[in-house]
C-alpha cells in the first residue's frame, strides 16, 4: 500500500491507496482560516499544516487499518507546484517517515496528481485522453498518452486560473474565500442569461483568459449600483458562472477537434462545479468526472500518481527539494 501526503495549499491531506488504485482512506482537513484575508496566507497555511499533519496522517492510517511497519510499501508527497512553505511540511514529513522505515519515496507533481485522480479504482480511465485541469492555481489542457508524469500540456491560462476567476467573482459578490462553491450555490437561484459576460469565443487558439471576465463583472456591479447589484446577486452569479463554464467548454471542444481525441477527463477544484460537469456531459465524448472529493486537492490522487513515478530508494531522496512553479518541478525530474 502507498501512503501519500499533500500540503501544497491550504488543505492538509493524507491517504492510503493500494497499488492497484483502491482508496483505503482519504483524509482532508481544510484549514478554513484564510477567508478573513481573502486568500491563502502561506506562512499561516504552513503553520496549520504543522499542527494538523500528525493527526491527519494517523487518521489516514487508522481508517485504512494499515500500519507503517507492516503495510506501507511506498511513501509519496507533493513536490510542487504550490506554496513552498506549505509544501515543505508534507514533503519533509513524508521523507522523514520513509527514512525512518527505510522505505522508498516518490516525489509527485501536483498536476500529475490531478490527472491521476482518473486512474483510481473502481473505474480507472485509460489513456489516451484529453485532460482539463482547472483549479485555483492552474488551468490547463493536456494530452495524456499514458499514466506517467510526461503528459503534454497543449494550453494554459494567459492570466487568471479558472478557480481564481470564481474566487474573485465571489469576492465581488460578497462571498467568502475560496468562493467557487459558494458562488455555485448562489447561482442556483439566478438566471444565467440575465447578464452577458465575455467567454472569449472570438479569440483564436486554445489558451484561456479570465482577467477580462472579472473586470466585466466589476464594471457591471458598479453600473448597477449597490442596491440593485445586491438585489440581483444571484443573477450576476449565475451569468458569471455561465461565462466561465462556456469559456472552458469552448476550448475543450476546440482541443478535442484539434487532437482528434474522443475522450475527456476533468480534474482540479473547478471540476467540482455542477454546471461545468453538466455542460461537459453534453459533449459527444467519453467523459470521466471523478467524484468531487477527488477533484479538489486530496492525497489519494497523489498516491495514485506515485504508482507511475520512479521512486527513489532509501536514502537517495533525503536531499530532494520542493518547488513553487511547475517548470521547476519538471526540470528537477
Ligand atoms: O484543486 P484545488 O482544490 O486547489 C488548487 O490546487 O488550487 O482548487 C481550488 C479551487 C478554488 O479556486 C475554488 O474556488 C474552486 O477550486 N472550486 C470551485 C468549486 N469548488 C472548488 N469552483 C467552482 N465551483 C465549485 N463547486
Ligand atoms: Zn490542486
Amino acid at each position: 500500500m502507498i501512503l501519500a501526503l499533500e500540503t501544497s495549499c491550504d488543505d492538509t491531506c493524507a491517504a492510503v491507496v493500494s497499488t492497484d488504485g483502491e482508496i483505503r482512506s482519504n483524509v482532508i482537513s481544510s484549514q478554513g482560516v484564510h477567508d478573513r484575508y481573502g486568500g491563502v496566507v502561506p506562512e499561516i497555511a504552513s503553520r496549520h499544516h504543522l499542527e494538523l499533519i500528525g493527526a491527519v496522517l494517523d487518521d489516514a492510517l487508522a481508517r485504512a487499518g494499515a500500519s507503517l511497519e507492516q503495510d506501507i510499501e511506498l511513501v509519496a508527497a507533493t513536490r510542487g507546484p504550490g506554496l513552498v512553505a506549505a509544501l515543505l511540511v508534507g514533503f519533509a514529513t513524508a521523507k522523514g517517515l520513509a527514512a525512518a522505515h527505510e522505505l522508498p519515496f516518490a516525489p509527485v507533481d501536483h498536476l500529475h496528481g490531478h490527472v491521476a485522480a482518473s486512474f483510481l479504482a473502481p473505474r480507472p480511465f485509460e489513456p489516451p485522453f484529453l485532460s482539463l485541469i482547472a483549479s485555483g492555481g492552474h488551468t490547463l489542457l493536456a494530452r495524456v498518452g499514458d499514466r506517467g508524469p510526461d503528459f503534454d500540456a497543449i494550453a494554459q491560462t494567459l492570466d487568471d486560473a479558472a478557480g481564481e476567476a470564481f474566487d474573485k467573482g465571489a469576492r465581488l459578490l460578497g462571498l467568502g474565500y475560496p468562493g467557487g462553491a459558494a458562488l455555485e450555490r448562489l447561482a442556483r437561484d439566478g438566471d444565467p442569461l440575465a447578464f452577458e459576460f465575455p467567454t472569449g469565443e472570438r479569440r483564436a487558439g486554445l489558451d484561456f483568459s479570465f482577467a477580462g471576465l472579472k473586470t466585466a463583472l466589476l464594471y457591471r456591479v458598479r453600473e448597477l449600483g449597490e442596491a440593485e447589484a445586491e438585489r440581483r446577486r444571484a443573477d450576476l452569479a449565475a451569468s458569471y458562472q455561465r461565462a466561465i463554464v462556456e469559456a472552458l467548454s469552448i476550448r475543450v471542444k476546440r482541443a478535442l477537434l484539434e487532437t482528434g481525441l474522443g475522450r475527456l477527463a476533468i480534474g482540479g477544484g473547478v471540476a467540482a462545479n455542477g454546471p461545468l460537469r453538466e455542460r461537459l456531459g453534453t459533449l459527444e465524448v467519453e467523459l470521466d468526472v471523478p467524484p468531487r472529493e477527488l477533484c479538489t486537492d486530496n492525497a489519494a490522487m497523489i498516491a495514485s500518481a506515485a504508482r507511475y513515478v520512479d521512486a527513489l530508494s532509501y536514502p537517495d531522496y533525503l536531499d530532494l527539494d520542493v518547488y513553487a512553479s511547475g517548470e521547476q518541478v519538471l526540470s528537477a525530474r
